[in-house]
């Protein structure tokens, strides 16, 4: 009897910390695959900045790069934010407790910046250099004004 209830105990033990090990995994995922996107988002933000600083800027990249910020759209919207996944995850985030504080500010500052580059994809498709520079400041913007209340400082 003692041993079974020893056995039930180390099983229930044995779960707990699996379980817990596999929550630490989720959010260890979750997080990591929102800041590979945010990364390729910013390789591509400046492969386009460079390009429009040169005299004669390559469209190929900047549409090639273009694809890039269209394919990670899904991949930074506050669905890529749950909760749990911020600092208290235990995972290294520079996502602030302002995205979970303030969500209807989260999700205006996502939907600014989606707006923003679903026009700057259709300029580029358009191909006219100077209409493509002006919107892309209007991009660029809206990347810093996610960030400026919801992604810590380095
Ligand atoms: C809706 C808000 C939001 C928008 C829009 C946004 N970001 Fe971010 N960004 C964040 C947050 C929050 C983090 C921190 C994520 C984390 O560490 O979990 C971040 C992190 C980053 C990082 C660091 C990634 C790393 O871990 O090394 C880069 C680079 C970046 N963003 C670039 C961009 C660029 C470029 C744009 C626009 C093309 C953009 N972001 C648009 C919120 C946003």
């Amino acid at each position: 009897m003692r041993s079974l209830l020893t056995l039930g105990l180390a099983v229930v033990t044995a779960s707990a910390v699996a379980f817990a090990a596999l929550g630490a995994t989720d959010m260890t995922f979750t997080i990591k695959a929102r800041q590979d996107a945010m990364k390729a988002n910013g390789a591509a933000a400046k492969a386009i900045g460079d390009e429009l600083k040169k005299s004669d800027p390559s469209l190929k990249i900047i549409q090639d790069s273009t694809k890039s910020l269209d394919s990670s759209l899904g991949s930074i919207s506050p669905a890529a934010f749950p909760a749990g996944s911020g600092t208290e995850s235990g995972v290294k985030t520079a996502a602030l407790p302002a995205i979970w504080a303030t969500p209807a500010d989260f999700k205006t500052a996502y939907d600014n910046y989606a707006a923003e580059e679903k026009k700057f994809s259709g300029v580029v498709a358009g191909g006219d250099m100077s209409a493509i520079k002006a919107e892309f400041d209007n991009v660029g913007k809206t990347c810093g004004g996610c960030h400026r209340n919801n992604r810590a400082k380095d």
